[in-house]
C-alpha cells in the first residue's frame, strides 16, 4: 500500500511539475517572449522605415544641394533651367518637367525651352491665363500646389493635354519671389498614383530656389526686348541723321561757292555792307559745313566704320595739321608750338581718321586758350606705342564736366567761353582712338590748362623719323 501510495504520490508529483512546466512554458512563450519578438519586429520595422526614410532625405537634401549648386553656378540662366529641370527629372523618375512661364505681352504661360519629355512641337505650347480649367493656370494664380494620381481622368485638369502627353500622374507647384508670381514647375509620370505629398513638398522646394534664376531669365528677356527695340530705334536715328547730312551737303556747298564768287568781286562791286553781311553768312555757313561733316564722320563711325591701317608717319600728320592751324590760331593772338624729338618710330594708323583726332585736339587747345596763350603739340616714342599730346595754358575743363567729356554732344559748362561748338569731336576722336587699339586721356586744370593725350601702336617696321 505504501509503495502504491509512494507511486501515486510520485506520479501526482510529476503531473504537477509537468503542468508546472507547460504552465511556465505557456507563460514565457505567449506573455513573455511573443511579445518581446513581436517588440523586436515592429523596432526592425521602424528601422527599416527610419533607414528607408533618411535614404530619401538624403537623395532629396542631394537633390536640393544640386539644384542650388546649379542655380548659383550656370550664369546662363536658360542652360540653368535646363539642368535644374534634369535633376528634378532624375530624383522624381518623371518623364515629364516643364518650366511655365508668364508672359505679360500676351497674358500666356509659356513652355519654356529645355523641358524635359517633350517633343519639339510640344515646346511651343501655351496656355492663355484666362483659361481656368488648366491646373496651371489656377496655381499660377492662386499660389497653391496641385497633384493629381489620374490626370487624364482629373475633373481639375485639361485631360486633352494629359492625354496628348500620356501623363496620369501630374504635380504643378508655383514659381514665386517675395513679391510676384512668375510661373509655374509641372512634373509628370505616365504611371498612376505616382507621386505622393512628400515629392509635392520637395518640388514646392526646388521651386522657391529657382525663382532667383526664373526672375533672371524674365528679366534678361525683357532687358534683350528692350535693348532690340532700342537698337532699332538708334539705326532709325543714325540712318535720319546721316540722310539729313548729306541732303544738306550739297546746298551748303552751292551757298559756299557764291558766297566766295561774289566777295571776290565776280559778280560785280560790293557795298560794305553787302561785304560785311556776306561774311557773317560765310562763317555761319562754315560752321554748318563743320557741323554736317562731324554729324557724318560720327554715324560713319557708328555704322562700323574700318580702319585701313598702315605704317603712318605721325610726325608728318602732327606738323601738316599745326600748319593748318597756325594762321587762325595767330590772328587770335595765340601761338602753337611743335615739339618733335629727332626720331619716333612710325605708327599703324588710319591717315584720315588720324588727322581728324589731331586737328580736333588741336582746334579745341586753340579755341579754349585764352589770347595770348600758348599750344603745345608733342609727339613721344613710348616702345610699342607712339604718343602724341596737345597741351593748352588754357580755361581748363571742370572737374564736375571731365567724367563725361567724350560723350557725344557732351561740352563742358565754360565751353561757351570758348566759342562755338557741337560737342563731336572728341567722341569721334575716342570712337577712332579705340578703333586702332589704342587709348585716349586728359589731365585738366580748371583755369589753369588741359592736356590731352592719345596713343596707337607703333609700326613693326620701326622706321625712324627725322
Ligand atoms: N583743350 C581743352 N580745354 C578746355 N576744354 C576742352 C578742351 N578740349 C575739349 N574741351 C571741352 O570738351 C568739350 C568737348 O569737346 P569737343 O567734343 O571737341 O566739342 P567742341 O569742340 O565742339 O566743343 C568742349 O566743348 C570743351 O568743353
Ligand atoms: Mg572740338
Amino acid at each position: 500500500m505504501s509503495e502504491l501510495s509512494a507511486t501515486a504520490t510520485f506520479v501526482l508529483l510529476a503531473v504537477t511539475a509537468a503542468f508546472a512546466a507547460f504552465a511556465a512554458y505557456w507563460y514565457l512563450r505567449f506573455e513573455r517572449v511573443l511579445p518581446l519578438e513581436r517588440q523586436l519586429r515592429r523596432l526592425g520595422e521602424k528601422a527599416e522605415g527610419l533607414r528607408r526614410f533618411s535614404i530619401r532625405k538624403s537623395r532629396e537634401a542631394k537633390t536640393l544641394v544640386d539644384v542650388a549648386a546649379t542655380v548659383t553656378h550656370d550664369r546662363q540662366t536658360q542652360s540653368a533651367l535646363g539642368a535644374v529641370v534634369a535633376i528634378i527629372a532624375r530624383y522624381l523618375e518623371a518623364d515629364m518637367v516643364a518650366f511655365l512661364l508668364a508672359d505679360e505681352a500676351t497674358g500666356e504661360l509659356v513652355v519654356q525651352p529645355g523641358a524635359y519629355g517633350l517633343a519639339s512641337e510640344e515646346l511651343l505650347y501655351r496656355v492663355p491665363l484666362t483659361d481656368e480649367a488648366s491646373s496651371s493656370v489656377r496655381v499660377f494664380k492662386n499660389g497653391e500646389s496641385f497633384l493629381a494620381g489620374d490626370a487624364q481622368n482629373d475633373p481639375g485638369t485639361i485631360a486633352r493635354y494629359a492625354r496628348l502627353w500620356k501623363i496620369h500622374s501630374l504635380m504643378t507647384v508655383p514659381i514665386a519671389t517675395e513679391s510676384r508670381t512668375l510661373g509655374v514647375l509641372r512634373v509628370g509620370s505616365f504611371k498612376r498614383d505616382f507621386f505622393k505629398k512628400e515629392h509635392l513638398d520637395l518640388l514646392s522646394v526646388i521651386a522657391g530656389e529657382t525663382a532667383v534664376i526664373v526672375e533672371t531669365a524674365v528679366l534678361n528677356r525683357k532687358l534683350s526686348r528692350t535693348a532690340e527695340q532700342l537698337g532699332a530705334l538708334n539705326r532709325m536715328k543714325d540712318d535720319f541723321v546721316s540722310l539729313v547730312s548729306h541732303e544738306f551737303k550739297t546746298p551748303l556747298t552751292t551757298i559756299m561757292g557764291f558766297i566766295t564768287v561774289m566777295l571776290d568781286g565776280d559778280t560785280g562791286e560790293l557795298t560794305d555792307q553787302q561785304r560785311k553781311f556776306l561774311n557773317v553768312t560765310k562763317t555761319a555757313v562754315k560752321r554748318l559745313e563743320y557741323l554736317v561733316t562731324e554729324l557724318l564722320d560720327l554715324s560713319k563711325l557708328e555704322a562700323g566704320a574700318h580702319m585701313e591701317l598702315r605704317p603712318l608717319n605721325l610726325a608728318d600728320l602732327l606738323r601738316a595739321s599745326v600748319e593748318r592751324q597756325r594762321g587762325g590760331a595767330e590772328i587770335a593772338g595765340k601761338t602753337i608750338i611743335c615739339e618733335l624729338p629727332e626720331a619716333v618710330p612710325w605708327a599703324m594708323g588710319d591717315e584720315r581718321w588720324l588727322t581728324l583726332v589731331v586737328d580736333n585736339l588741336l582746334s579745341n587747345a586753340v579755341k579754349f586758350t585764352r589770347p595770348g596763350g600758348r599750344v603745345n603739340a608733342s609727339l613721344a616714342d613710348k616702345g610699342d606705342f607712339v604718343m602724341v599730346c596737345v597741351a593748352d595754358d588754357g580755361l581748363g575743363i571742370p572737374a564736375e564736366d571731365r567724367e563725361h567729356i567724350f560723350e557725344k554732344f557732351y561740352r563742358a559748362r565754360n565751353a561757351a567761353q570758348g566759342g562755338a561748338g557741337t560737342g563731336l569731336g572728341l567722341a569721334i576722336a575716342r570712337d577712332i582712338v579705340l578703333k586702332h587699339g589704342g587709348k585716349i586721356w586728359f589731365e585738366s586744370e580748371t583755369g589753369k590748362g588741359t592736356k590731352f593725350c592719345f596713343v596707337v601702336s607703333t609700326s613693326r617696321q620701326r622706321e625712324a623719323v627725322l
